[in-house]
């Protein structure tokens, strides 16, 4: 995923307010666990949730994908980045935070997974931290067979991107079409988007297994919900 779109991802996303959904966490943290100093960004992408956080505490990046850590790195040029898989990832620190956002958990794809990420994710909080996770959607919310369209119109730039959601066994695919039109030409390609559907009982059995207890507020910071609590 992504391995197309990489240089893309923030045009792609423009809809997306990450100062708000920074600025969100940061009142979450200062309400759970207002000790907190330090804060690891799980799947963090470009790097965009941590260019609104990483002055207020010491952050961390993890990502699977070189070229957006690539982004990330230009863009929080002080912050740690790691080249890693959610799922299995040994970092010499631990943190007050971890912080899963933006459905990333989703790509994980199994139900398997989803417990090794969220005990993995365990395992770097200090006791006492907060672990935030923002989940993809459930099987019941799954919308099959609903085509949808997006636009990026930027004056050198214009994205059309395109899907159908689709179930495949216990996960959503979206085989995305963009259209991607720059001053060099215009081409067009195919990603396919590949993630875990799972019920709320699923994430809540992999959060408490891994020894942190479960809350959960229905909006969260993009409207998909997010699970939260604190390690014993
Ligand atoms: C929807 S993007 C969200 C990125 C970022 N959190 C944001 O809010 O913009 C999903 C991210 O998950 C990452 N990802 C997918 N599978 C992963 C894995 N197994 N381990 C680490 N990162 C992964 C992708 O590379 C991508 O950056």
């Amino acid at each position: 995923m992504f391995t197309k779109t990489a240089e893309y991802y923030d045009a792609l996303y423009h809809f997306k307010d990450y100062e708000e959904a920074g600025n969100a966490l940061h009142a979450l943290i200062q309400h759970q666990a207002p000790q907190a100093a330090s804060l690891l960004d799980v799947a963090c992408g470009t790097g965009k949730h941590l260019a609104y956080l990483h002055n207020r505490y010491a952050c961390a990046g993890l990502d699977l994908n070189p070229e957006l850590l690539a982004v990330a790195q230009k863009r929080c040029l002080t912050v740690p980045f790691h080249h890693a898989d959610m799922t299995d990832f040994q970092l010499p620190e631990t943190f007050d935070v971890v912080a899963c956002l933006f459905s990333s958990i989703g790509y994980v794809q199994t139900v398997e997974n989803l417990r090794k990420a969220v005990a993995c994710f365990t395992r770097h909080l200090n006791p006492g931290g907060l672990l935030v996770i923002e989940p993809w959607i459930t099987p019941e919310n799954y919308w099959i067979d609903k085509i949808t369209a997006n636009f990026v119109d930027q004056p050198n730039l214009k994205i059309a991107w395109m899907y159908t959601s689709q179930l495949h066994g216990l996960t959503s695919v979206f085989d995305i079409n963009y259209l991607v039109g720059t001053a060099e030409g215009v081409t067009s390609f195919t990603e396919s988007h590949i993630m875990g559907l799972w019920t709320d009982a699923e994430y809540r059995e992999a959060i408490e297994a891994a020894g942190v207890a479960v809350n959960y507020d229905p909006k969260g910071l993009f409207g998909r919900g997010m699970y939260y609590g604190t390690k014993a």
